[in-house]
């Protein structure tokens, strides 16, 4: 069933003016996508290709961004994607997306990849990321997102983290000044 965001113009959970923005729960934006491993995505050791990864994330990243935001998204940035165990040829990939927390017209995407093998009975955690997409217009220019809303502990603990990784992406991109990310300091220094 399609979810409809309530309208509010109150304040964010960050306890700023809301400017008459939307919210929409980071459940609504779950996708989850499956693929089975074939010859042409492994290496020589018939290992899933690392590439071949970043861009299933890629693409289920992009999707749940454009269904939580109800618009066309671009990828913003990638943060350090783990390799935790190596995927075979034959196995089922499963990835799961989720928004963890928006912004302004950036939304951060949390990425976990599974493998499953059927014939043995196992299933393995593979992959982790965080993604940040930026909602555009048709001409390219950022635009408003609704807020998250965190339900879950598990969501409440991604939704947390995410000012800081936030914080982090940018001051790596010089975006921000290091007085510029408070959140980070206090969670460094205090
Ligand atoms: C991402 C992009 C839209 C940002 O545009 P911009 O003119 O710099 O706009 P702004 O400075 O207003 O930033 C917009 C948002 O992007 C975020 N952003 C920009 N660079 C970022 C980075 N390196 N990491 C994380 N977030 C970033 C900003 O924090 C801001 O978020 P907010 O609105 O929630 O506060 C623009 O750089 C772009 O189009 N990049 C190319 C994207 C692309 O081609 N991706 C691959 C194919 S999809």
């Amino acid at each position: 069933m399609k979810q409809s965001p309530t309208q509010v113009t109150e304040t964010n959970s960050l306890n700023q003016p809301i400017r008459n923005r939307k919210q929409r729960r980071c459940a609504d934006s779950f996708v989850r996508t499956t693929e089975l491993v074939l010859p042409n995505d492994t290496n020589t050791l018939n290992n899933l290709m690392g590439g071949r990864m970043m861009h299933l994330m890629d693409v289920v990243g992009a999707i749940c961004a454009q269904r939580f935001s109800g618009r066309t998204v671009v990828t913003a940035s990638v943060d350090s994607i783990s390799f935790n165990n190596s995927i075979r040829l034959g196995d089922v990939v499963t990835l799961d997306a989720q928004v963890t927390r928006s912004f302004n017209s950036s939304m951060e995407i949390h990425i976990v990849a599974y493998a499953e093998n059927i014939p043995a009975g196992t299933r393995t955690c593979t992959n982790e990321a965080f993604f940040t997409f930026v909602a555009v217009d048709q001409s390219g220019r950022p635009i408003d997102v609704p807020e998250a809303i965190p339900e879950t502990a598990d969501e409440v603990r991604l939704f947390d983290g995410a000012l800081r990784r936030r914080q982090v992406r940018l001051l790596i991109a010089k975006r921000i000044k290091p007085e510029e990310a408070q959140e980070l300091r206090d969670y460094l220094f205090d």
